[in-house]
């Protein structure tokens, strides 16, 4: 917001009011006035619970913006909570549009849609969902989030998409299922799946130096020469990891067996997959897991690092039981904070939406959700059978949203719990060694 004032692109003032609704309002905007160094945009405040509005968000949660007449054209834009940098995007799209005369755009970025008219040649995409990432010339960049399509963008009018919300329910009412996200090929790829599609073996596979593509059945050698990749018999749909098939390359009948990340031949050659670079590097991890923001609360800082070490587990592993450990290990953290919470009152305001703590949990929430539809969708592809990866674009996001989480909002309990942990420490200090979530609670604090 700082920036945009600074800027001064947009004839547009920007307002960042703290909305909690008593004294400590001013101490708190000057506070956050200091810290992210608001120098060009309006700091201001609530201090009293009768001038609160009666809608609105916390930042993490949608801006309002307002026209000229300070009627409202959004009450709540897009959540960063949600989509991340597409939230001030979709802030910006709006000021673009309004300031320049114009509505704002039908689908802004942030906003989620379903493809309804697929562009000339892209006809496979009809009906997925997707996320807007851009409005420009009058055209929508969106970013295609169904199974088979994830990842691959399509430029289309705003009359080829319909609006939807984030559980793929049409924006309008009518109930509708998101498809899953789910990453497809690489030699372990799904079974319990008779379509061809999704039971592939895409890739690019290397042997001695030589490097093969396979794509959509069919095998592109280093010379260039294209040869067809039949199914000949298997014991299930496509390829499963650790089974025998038999496949015709070329009019030849080879015997292939499928491991993850590998495929051996009958003649014996092997072929390892080559990993598409994914961003999972050593130095991805680094700039995440190994520099997470102190919550100067000791204990949760050594959960963090617990928390670290199954993920980074789970980018070295990218198995099934690896995001199961993740899970647990969150959701143990998540609930300990949330404890912490409860027991010395952070974040709590009477306006549920202007609430701190709601906004935490929400975004714990929102974590977890996303790990465990993994893991739900994981066990379902496999019936029970083989082995199964986790799709490593997924497990890219979890590190960065678990880091993210810590350094914009695990920051924020710090002097609450610090202050209510030496209170209760100054009176119970026959516990003082005991660890904080099992320590028995205090009445009278500051004694
Ligand atoms: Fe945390
Ligand atoms: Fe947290």
């Amino acid at each position: 917001m700082n920036k945009w004032a600074a800027a001064g692109i947009f004839d547009a003032n920007f307002l960042c009011v703290c909305v909690l609704g008593d004294p400590q309002a001013v101490k708190l905007a000057r506070e956050m006035g200091n810290q992210m160094k608001l120098t060009h945009c309006v700091n201001g405040f609530v201090d009293s619970e009768e001038d609160l509005p009666d809608y609105g968000q916390l930042g993490c949660g949608g801006f309002i913006v307002l026209d000229g007449d300070h009627r409202a054209i959004s009450k709540a834009t897009s959540a960063f909570m949600e989509v991340r940098d597409l939230a001030f995007h979709h802030v910006e799209a709006i000021l673009a549009a309004v300031t320049a005369g114009k509505p704002p755009p039908a689908v802004c970025p942030g906003e989620y849609c379903r493809l309804e008219v697929a562009p000339d040649g892209q006809e496979k995409f009809q009906g997925e969902p997707g996320i807007c990432k851009a409005v420009k010339d009058g055209l929508l960049t969106i970013s295609l989030l169904g199974r088979r399509s994830r990842g691959k963008n399509v430029q289309v009018p705003p009359s080829a998409v319909r609006k939807i919300n984030q559980d793929g329910s049409y924006a309008d009412g009518k109930p509708e299922i998101v498809d899953v996200d789910v990453e497809a090929g690489g030699g372990d790829s799904s079974a319990g799946n008779c379509d061809p599609e999704q039971a592939t073996m895409d890739g690019r596979w290397t042997t001695t130096g030589a490097v093969m593509v396979i794509k959509d059945m069919q095998i592109t050698y280093p010379s260039g020469r294209v040869a067809p990749l039949e199914i000949a018999e298997s014991s299930g749909c496509g390829f499963q990891v650790g089974y025998h098939y038999k496949v015709w390359v070329a009019g030849k009948v080879y015997m292939a067996k499928s491991e993850p990340g590998k495929l051996t031949w009958s003649d014996g050659s092997v072929w390892q997959l080559q990993e598409a670079d994914h961003g999972l590097d050593e130095a991805f991890l680094q700039r995440t897991l190994g520099q997470m923001t102190s919550t100067k609360v000791q204990d949760m800082d050594d959960e963090h690092e617990e928390c670290a070490e199954v993920l980074h587990q789970l980018a070295a592993l990218r198995s099934q039981a690896s995001i199961v450990a993740v899970e647990a290990c969150l959701a143990e953290h998540f609930s300990h904070e949330e404890a912490l919470f409860d027991e010395f009152g952070f974040g709590e305001h009477k306006n549920e939406k202007l609430s701190a703590k709601k906004t935490h949990i929400a975004d714990h929430n929102r974590i977890l959700a996303k790990i465990r539809q993994s893991i739900a969708e994981g066990e379902k592809r496999l019936a029970g059978v083989g082995h199964w990866r986790v799709p490593a674009p997924l497990i890219k996001e979890v590190i960065q949203d678990f880091h993210e989480h810590s350094a914009r909002y695990d920051v924020q309990y710090s002097d609450v719990v610090n202050a209510g942990l030496a209170a209760k420490q100054s009176c119970a200090p026959q516990v003082q060694n005991k660890p904080i979530i099992d320590q028995v609670s205090c009445t009278k604090v500051g004694g």
